[in-house]
C-alpha cells in the first residue's frame, strides 16, 4: 500500500506542473457522465495511468475520465479508482481543484475500500492519506517533497456550510435544513470543487458538505466509486459522518455501474443528526 500512496505523491507533483504550465481549454470529447473533458483532465488521467502502470500491486484502475475498467497487473491486488481532477473547470478562473484516489480490494463496494486519498492543488500541494489504522493524516509538499502536518479530526460540531446542487431545483425539506443551519449561525463556504470545500471543513473543525439529490438529477452529481465513498471514509476516520439521503451510510454504497452517483452528505456528528431530522430518517 505505502507503495501505492508513494506514486500518488509523484502523480500529485506533475499534475500540480500540468497544471500550472499546460492549456487550460476544453478537448474535443467527452466522459462517460457526458462531461465535455478539458485537456487537463485528459493530461492528468493519462499522468495517473502512465504512473501506475509500473506498480505491480495495482490490478485495475477505474477512472472518471474512462468508461471502463482498465486492467493493469493480472496478479495485482487493488483497484484504484480515481477522478484525475476534481473541479477542473475552476482552473481557469485560479481556484483550487483535486485527484481524488479510492483504493479497493475485491468487488467495487463501499466495504471493500481500504484506504483513499486526496490531493489538494491550490497556493500549495496538500495531500491527505485515510487508512483503517486510524486518523486521516495531513502531508504539505514543500521543493517536491511531502511533509507530515498531523493528523485530522472533526469537533462534534462545526461552523461552516457548503451546500451544493442548483438551489431551484432542492426539495422543500433540503432548502428548510440549509436556512436553519445559515440562522444558527453557520457560515457559507462553498467554493464548486468538492476536494477543497471537503478539505476545508476537515481542516477547520467541523460542519457539513451536501450534494444532495435535486428534481434536475434525483441521484445527485458526485460519482459513488471516485468522489462519494473515498471522502466518506474520510470523514469517517476522522470521527465525522457521511451518509446519503436515506441516512444509510455512504461506506454501504454498491454502485452497480462505475460511473453511478449518489446524494451525499458528510459533516461532523451534529450537522448529520440534524440532517437526518430534516429527512425523516432518523433510526
Ligand atoms: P468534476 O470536475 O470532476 O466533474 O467534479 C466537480 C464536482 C465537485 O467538485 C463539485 O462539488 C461539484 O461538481 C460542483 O457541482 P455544480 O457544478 O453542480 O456546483
Ligand atoms: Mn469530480
Ligand atoms: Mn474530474
Amino acid at each position: 500500500m505505502q507503495t501505492i500512496f508513494q506514486t500518488i505523491k509523484e502523480i500529485a507533483i506533475e499534475i500540480d506542473h500540468a497544471i500550472k504550465t499546460e492549456d487550460l481549454g476544453y478537448s474535443d470529447s467527452s466522459n462517460s457522465s457526458g462531461e465535455d473533458q478539458l485537456k487537463l483532465d485528459v493530461k492528468s488521467d493519462f499522468l495517473i495511468e502512465k504512473a501506475f502502470a509500473s506498480v505491480d500491486i495495482v490490478k485495475n484502475l477505474v477512472s472518471e475520465e474512462k468508461e471502463g475498467v482498465l486492467e493493469l497487473h493480472e496478479n495485482g491486488k487493488y483497484t484504484v479508482c480515481y477522478d484525475p481532477l476534481d473541479g477542473s473547470s475552476l482552473a481557469d478562473v485560479n481556484l483550487s481543484v483535486g485527484s481524488i484516489f479510492g483504493i479497493y480490494e475485491g468487488e467495487l463496494k463501499g466495504e471493500n475500500l481500504v484506504a483513499s486519498a486526496y490531493v489538494v492543488y491550490g497556493p500549495r500541494i496538500e495531500l491527505m492519506i485515510a487508512t483503517k489504522e486510524g486518523k486521516p493524516l495531513h502531508y504539505r509538499a514543500q521543493e517536491g517533497l511531502f511533509n507530515f502536518i498531523g493528523e485530522v479530526t472533526l469537533n462534534e460540531k462545526g461552523k461552516l456550510n457548503a451546500p451544493g446542487g442548483t438551489q431551484k431545483n432542492w426539495c422543500d425539506y433540503h432548502k428548510t435544513f440549509v436556512d436553519d443551519l445559515f440562522a444558527e449561525g453557520y457560515r457559507l463556504r462553498y467554493s464548486g470543487g468538492m476536494v477543497p470545500d471537503l478539505h476545508q471543513i476537515l481542516l477547520k473543525g467541523g460542519g457539513i458538505f451536501s450534494y444532495p439529490g435535486t428534481s434536475d438529477v434525483p441521484n445527485g452529481k458526485l460519482r459513488q466509486l471516485f468522489e462519494v465513498i473515498p471522502f466518506a471514509f474520510m470523514y469517517e476516520q476522522a470521527g465525522g459522518q457521511a451518509v446519503n439521503n436515506k441516512g444509510v451510510r455512504l461506506m454501504e454504497l454498491v454502485p452497480s455501474h462505475p460511473h453511478d452517483t449518489s446524494p451525499c452528505f458528510f459533516g461532523s456528528n451534529y450537522e448529520i443528526e440534524k440532517l437526518k431530522e430534516a429527512y425523516g430518517v432518523t433510526a
